[in-house]
């Protein structure tokens, strides 16, 4: 499958983008190991949390779909879940992987933890390192999936800093943390998306936390609760660089999640001169919410703060776009982890967008990226569905026809992300 993209004029619309992935696959996990029912509104029914709930299901969860995105779960308990009778496959998702080793290592049963080529080339040493200090029995090959998790250990808290910065290594580590005897405290070199504490509190756990320190006091009882799941500024913001790019458009994107610990995409396109105001700000529950105005605006590069990085992880690839439509150099620095990710990031970003005929000079951890026009050409997503919908982005502004090759995967966070550009005014097919 593919896009193809022509030129085309982003009119003025009011739109919405789908539920957020991180939130959802939350929502899913701690509603399974809660006591009592959790209902889920503005889930995402993607590739990725599909698996989840699938993995959830085939673990004696009764789980179900009232509309594809309100879910229902009747919650187990912390230790009412059941070996399931196959591998659980979690398809593309590395934070399904990462979190589900952390709830599986303190079961009583084996399970065994698999994904597809993308993901079982995905580093899981990670993980695995601080769960096995904890006491988790673990086995992988290379430190990569598929993951063998045996039953019956018990854990015990520790006391871990985090190499990187990075929220799913944090969100396992605190599940293990609920099957472990004592306390699990966890130290992180950046501020991490922090979901996983917020739904916890909520959930009625005590979770202790101080600047870059997160505790957690193993064996509490999690309650079910009524979960509204933001819309995912990850998703919003090729939305909002369609808006920024286009000659005269003036867009909203309505509930939209900005918890301080993903909006570093806004704050890199404002210092890049980006026109973005946030209205109407609200609360989901325990997630900030508001709704996003995005005008059409002229963009300058420069350095890029390396401190946002955490803030911005998945936005690497659109902010990418955003820098090649720039005037002038951005530097990415301090960005190494996006070689890790679905795709190495920096590589296939970089080769889409000189494809498009624009300068790109990669370093190990960052990039330089050249402002300039875009041309036409076809460009590969390399199975990487923000790669994939970073490139259409770019493609509305481009002076020629762009193919973007092997999309399917966009399905994993925004199905519909072809309706949503349509209704924009983009030209996609
Ligand atoms: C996620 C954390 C991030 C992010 C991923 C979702 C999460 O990964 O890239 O898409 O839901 O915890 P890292 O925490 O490994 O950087």
């Amino acid at each position: 499958m593919n896009f193809i993209v022509q030129p085309s004029t982003v009119a003025d619309a009011t739109v919405t983008v789908p539920g957020d992935k991180s939130v959802s696959h939350r929502a899913l996990m701690l509603g399974s190991i809660a006591e009592g029912k959790t209902i889920i509104s503005g889930f995402l029914a993607g590739e990725d949390c599909l698996a989840t709930m699938a993995a959830v299901s085939s673990m004696g969860v009764d789980v179900a779909q009232s509309t594809p995105t309100d879910v229902v779960i009747d919650g187990v308990g912390l230790r009412g879940l059941v070996e399931p009778s196959q591998a659980l496959d979690l398809g593309n998702s590395g934070t399904a992987m990462r979190l589900m080793a952390g709830l599986l290592c303190g079961q009583s049963f084996t399970s065994v933890l698999v994904g597809d080529e993308s993901l079982t080339s995905r580093p899981m040493g990670r993980v695995i390192t601080p769960l096995r200090s904890m006491g988790a029995k673990i086995e992988s090959e290379d430190g990569c999936p598929p993951l063998t998790i045996r039953g019956g250990s018990q854990l015990r808290g520790i006391d871990y800093t985090l190499p990187v910065a990075s929220a799913q290594v944090k969100s396992a580590v605190l599940l293990a943390g609920l099957y472990a005897d004592g306390i699990t405290t966890i130290k992180e070199p950046a501020v991490t998306r922090d979901h996983t504490e917020r739904m916890l509190s909520a959930m009625g756990v005590e979770v202790d936390r101080s600047e870059h320190r997160i505790s957690i006091r193993g064996d509490q009882t999690l309650s079910g609760t009524n979960i509204q799941v933001p819309a995912d500024l990850s998703s919003a913001s090729f939305v909002m660089l369609a808006a920024i790019l286009a000659e005269s458009a003036d867009i909203l994107i309505e509930g939209v999640g900005v918890n301080p610990s993903r909006t570093g995409v806004i704050d890199i396109l404002q210092a890049m001169g980006a026109d973005i105001s946030l209205q109407n700000a609200r609360l989901y529950g325990a997630e900030p919410v508001a709704d996003l105005r995005v005008r059409s605006s002229t963009l300058h590069g420069g350095p890029v703060d390396p401190g946002l990085v955490s803030l911005a992880i998945d936005e690497f690839p659109i902010l990418f776009v955003a820098a090649a439509a720039a005037s002038g150099k951005t530097e990415f620095s301090g960005i190494g982890e996006l070689r890790v990710k679905e795709s190495d990031r920096i590589a296939a970003m970089s080769a889409g967008l000189r494809i498009l005929g624009i300068q790109v000079d990669e370093t190990d951890d960052g990039a330089t990226v050249h402002g300039g026009r875009f041309g036409g050409g076809v460009v590969e997503s390399h199975g990487d569905h923000r790669v994939a919908m970073s490139l259409a982005v770019a493609a509305t502004i481009a002076d020629d026809s762009v193919t973007v090759n092997d999309v399917a995967a966009v399905n994993t966070s925004f199905p519909g992300f072809t309706e949503c550009l349509s209704k924009l005014g983009v030209d996609i097919q």
